[in-house]
């Protein structure tokens, strides 16, 4: 491959994706097209600017022409920019869609054009909506409940009415939430960190039962290395982790490792309007490829605190 393009490459999950790409394709040409949003941060890449085979073109994928000046000549998309968080999308919501879903048709529009030989998107496990019992496959009904998954949903059938209308080559992933470095701190676990080192008690959801999978952002791009190389152009892929716990499990777990009193660090706040109470996917489908989540989450837990207390003056307030 000579020219792999990542949106999204400066954030959480997308910086990581470069990581793994540059680090195995060490001849191709590493594009990020990201808009560099609040979420993304330029140290995320900081490591790769210099390098005559990285580049980042700071731009909207609402923007066909930037799309277009990024994927010129590119023989793989892997499409991760998004507005990614659920508690946002209840407040601006159309952010969402305009990002989520027009920025994602842009960039098939463009993909059509310039007839893009392999694009891999980055959906989310929310798609399926609340699965309370058992797991979903690849095959279930789609029903998001808010308006993030909502437009994460959304984008994926604006994907499939192009697979089906231009042949377009895209292979689909549904992934659990995931845990790493570089996580913008509105998300539970970093957030809960910096609370934590800022001597600040944890505030928890409803009842703080709601159960999530947590996924290590480099198994994630490990698997999608396994599927740029084995995974089927048309298909869906989920990827998922046993590891799951309920929102007050991992306060807990995170005010042992600060050696906080639970009682007196855990306190209780009003829900989301609708809060999912629990997601979960089957994966069997990418194992068949010699694919399986390795890194555990309470083994990586002190290196991602003291990661983020290392940094914690990026986001004093
Ligand atoms: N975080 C998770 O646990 C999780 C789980 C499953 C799937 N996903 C999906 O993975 C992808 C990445 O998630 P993340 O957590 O890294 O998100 P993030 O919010 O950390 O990063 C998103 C990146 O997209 C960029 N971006 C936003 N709008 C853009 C636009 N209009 N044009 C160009 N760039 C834009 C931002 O600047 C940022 O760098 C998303 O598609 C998300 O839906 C995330």
């Amino acid at each position: 491959m000579k020219k792999i393009v990542i949106t999204g490459g400066a954030g959480f999950i997308g910086s990581h994706i470069v990581d793994e790409y540059v680090e195995n394709y060490p001849n191709a040409k590493i594009v990020v097209l990201d808009k560099m949003t609040y979420a993304a941060d330029i140290r995320n890449v900081q490591r790769h600017i210099g390098n005559k085979n990285f580049d980042l073109i700071v731009g909207d994928i609402c923007d066909l022409a930037t799309c277009e000046q990024a994927l010129e000549g590119a023989d793989l998309l892997i499409h991760a920019a998004a507005e990614s968080h659920v508690d946002n999308s209840f407040g601006n919501s159309l952010v969402f869609s305009q990002t989520n879903v027009v920025g994602t048709h842009c960039l098939m529009e463009t993909c059509r054009k310039l007839k893009t030989p392999k694009i891999i998107h980055v959906s989310t496990d929310e798609v399926y909506g609340e699965v309370l019992e058992g797991e979903a496959h690849e095959e279930a009904l789609l029903k998001p409940t808010n308006p993030y998954s909502a437009s994460k949903a959304a984008a994926e059938m604006v994907i499939r009415g192009f697979m089906q209308s231009f042949n377009l080559p895209v292979i689909m992933i549904r992934a659990n939430n995931m845990f790493g470095t570089r996580q913008y701190p509105e998300k539970i676990i970093p957030k809960f960190i910096l609370m934590l080192n800022n001597d600040e008690k944890l505030t928890l959801h409803g009842n703080g039962e709601n159960k999530r999978h947590f996924l290590a952002v480099r198994d994630f791009t490990n698997a999608l290395m396994v599927l740029t190389n084995k995974g089927e152009i048309g298909e869906c892929y989920n990827i998922g982790t046993t590891q799951e716990y309920q929102n007050i499990e991992m306060a807990k777990m995170l005010c042992g490792l600060f050696d906080k009193s639970e009682d007196d660090y855990i306190t209780y706040v009003e829900d989301r309007p609708f809060n999912d109470g629990r997601y979960a996917v089957n994966w069997d489908k990418i194992t068949a490829l010699g694919w399986k989540p390795k890194i555990s989450l309470e083994e990586q837990m002190p290196e991602i605190i003291k990661w983020y207390v290392e940094r914690a003056e990026r986001w004093a307030a």
